[in-house]
């Protein structure tokens, strides 16, 4: 079927981060299984519930343009975790584990930074203000968990990671 309009490009863009937000309920629930560290796994449960918010956003935009929630399959996603499966495979020390988790999350991140930053750009350029403003929220939720992880990043402590 062919694309021919910005809307349907919304529309699947919607749909493929409604799947990719499905698929990381199960990885951050996985990641802070995987992670002994106190800080780092309580940033991947807090993130947990800011993600169920996400989903309930991104079903509320759904019902605004008039359509059912649908997940498209999202390879972008799923590349992630096949990528953090390979390094949780090569058994690595659980100190090189956590941080090799916050690596894999901030990946994530980025990946639904780049997909809610043009979600809510077309929104507010094809006049769905109210839709805009919740893929905003979205947007600024992913944005400051990115932050956090970063912060993780730079206090962990290498050397004892190199011991
Ligand atoms: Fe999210
Ligand atoms: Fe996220």
């Amino acid at each position: 079927m062919a694309m021919d309009s910005a809307q349907e490009l919304f529309e699947h863009e919607l749909e493929d981060i409604y799947y990719a937000e499905h698929e990381l309920l199960d990885v951050l629930d996985q990641l802070a299984e995987q992670t002994d560290h106190e800080e780092i796994t309580r940033a991947f449960e807090e993130h947990r519930e800011e993600t169920e918010g996400h989903i309930d956003r991104v079903e509320q935009v759904f019902e605004m343009i008039g359509e059912p929630p649908e997940e498209e399959e999202c390879e972008g996603i799923q590349g992630l975790v096949e990528e953090h499966r390979e390094l949780a495979d090569m058994d690595p020390d659980q100190d090189v584990l956590d941080i090799g988790n916050v690596t894999a999350a901030q990946k994530t991140e980025h990946y639904e930074i780049a997909a809610y930053g043009n979600l809510a750009l077309m929104a507010d350029r094809l006049g769905m203000d109210e839709a805009g403003d919740l893929l905003h929220e979205n947007l600024e939720e992913e944005e400051a968990a990115l932050e956090k992880l970063k912060d993780l990043t730079d206090q962990y402590d290498f050397e004892t990671a190199a011991a």
